[in-house]
């Protein structure tokens, strides 16, 4: 199943969204009104009644199934400009409640347990977890750590054990960062469905990931796969000894102060305080059936991405928990050339990685730097550039990148 499709917002999914824009300057961030970096209000005013009217009930077509539904129950909007001097956030705003619904089918719990939306509202990252994997991994080219050019199996042996199929000992560093290594988009069968015979332990399922089968030949295709960044995970754990979570919060996000971005390892039920704090996701039983995890339903708290609950809840492709504001750190580092606040993240040549479309001359449409993607009006509506780099996650989330 892709997991980053617009059409795949769920009705009790919530929506973070941030735009940014450059400078030769920028910094770190401070609040500021539009007017004080000469941008007009009005604008950002119609943004937050655009983003408050999806709330409202009606047939959004593919997005609300085609039934009359609201699009979700509240979203946390974050906007930066850096068009001059510093870098300025000019609107964030919440709107609507991170948690509201009784069941499945939308009933509604009584008020006085719905959570409004706050601007620090922490969401299920989903996929934008890749970009904060990426940055790990780019890490890694800049200190040689790994090759761009290097195959997977340099480093995973296992990776190309027999009987990998299609070539795929030929596959490269460069082909998970891009999708082009011929994976499958998820593994067959789930991680979470062997648990309780096949897959006991956490050593089986992640030997399930690493001898995967390619279903193409590297480099011959363009298919967004979880795969790509499970193994990205595993290289990088190899080659720095570190475990993922421990690896991004010691070199990335703790560095930068970011410190409402971590991921729940052992899918621990949260303390109160801080599971409040926390969008609710979805009754993935109800909706999907008695296969999905056996957890406490709805889902809030422990991440919604079952292979990544499966591994433990810490994974390459899905399991982080942010903010608006700490996503804007790191949009900000991204346009500061790798550094932020005078902590240097990454070197200014390999930031340029990011906006190097890799694809589109094989594979239109599909421009790819490393780890983002490039020049899509799904995420970035007419700011769509190849210099501007973005994601989005399946509970709703997005980040973009606009460097001119
Ligand atoms: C970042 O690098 C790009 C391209 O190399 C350059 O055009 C831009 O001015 C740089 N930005 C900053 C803030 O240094
Ligand atoms: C939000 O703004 C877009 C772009 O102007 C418009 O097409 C859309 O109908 C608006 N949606 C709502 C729900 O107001
Ligand atoms: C949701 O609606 C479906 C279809 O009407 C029904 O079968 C199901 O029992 C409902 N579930 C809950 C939890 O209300
Ligand atoms: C990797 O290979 C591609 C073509 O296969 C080449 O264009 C690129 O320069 C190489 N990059 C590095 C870092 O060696």
């Amino acid at each position: 199943m892709f997991k980053y499709m617009p059409s795949l917002l769920l009705l009790f999914n919530l929506f973070s969204l941030l735009f940014a824009s450059p400078s030769t300057k920028a910094q770190s961030l401070v609040y500021g009104s539009p007017s004080s970096v000469g941008l007009l209000s009005a604008p950002f005013k119609d943004l937050e009644k655009n983003v408050s009217a999806y709330m409202i009930a009606a047939d959004y077509g593919s997005a609300s199934y085609h039934v009359v539904h609201p699009l979700y129950p509240g979203a946390t909007v974050l906007s930066v400009d850096s068009v001059g001097h510093d870098s300025t956030i000019v609107s964030h705003f919440a709107v609507g409640q991170s948690k509201k619904y009784a069941d499945v089918n939308g009933t509604l719990l009584s008020e006085t347990e719905w959570i409004d939306t706050k601007t620090d509202t922490i969401y299920d990252m989903a996929s934008l977890t890749k970009m904060f994997t990426s940055i790990v991994a780019m890490q890694q080219l800049d200190s040689g750590g790994i090759r761009l050019n290097a195959t997977v199996s340099t480093y995973l042996p296992d990776f190309a054990a027999p009987p990998a199929v299609n070539g795929k000992e030929d596959v490269t560093i460069l082909q998970l960062f891009t999708h082009t290594s011929g994976f499958d988009a998820d593994p067959v069968p789930g991680l979470w469905i062997g648990i309780g015979s096949s897959w006991d332990t956490y050593d089986e399922r992640k030997a399930a990931v690493i001898s995967s089968p390619l279903l193409h030949t590297p480099g011959t295709a363009y298919l967004y796969s979880d795969l790509n960044f499970m193994t990205m995970q595993f290289v990088l754990e190899k080659v720095t000894g570190l475990p993922l979570d421990i690896l991004i919060e010691e070199r990335f996000t703790g560095p930068l102060g970011m410190k409402d971005t971590w991921f729940n390892r052992g899918n621990r039920q949260l303390p109160p305080g801080l599971l409040e704090r926390v969008a609710v996701t979805e009754y993935q039983i109800a909706a999907l059936g008695d296969v999905e995890p056996q957890r406490e339903q709805p889902v809030w708290g422990t991440v919604h991405d079952e292979n990544a609950w499966s591994l433990n809840g810490v994974a390459g492709h899905a399991g982080m928990y942010s903010t608006a504001g700490d996503l804007a750190i790191f949009c900000q580092m991204i346009l500061n050339n790798g550094t932020y606040n005078g902590v240097q993240i990454l070197e200014p040549s390999t930031v340029d990685l990011i906006f190097h479309d890799y694809n589109g001359a094989r594979f239109p449409g599909n421009n790819h730097g490393l780890g983002f993607e490039l020049n899509q009006y799904y995420w970035s509506g007419p700011m769509q550039s190849l210099q501007t780099a973005g994601h989005t996650g399946y509970t709703g989330t997005t980040m973009a990148i606009d460097r001119r």
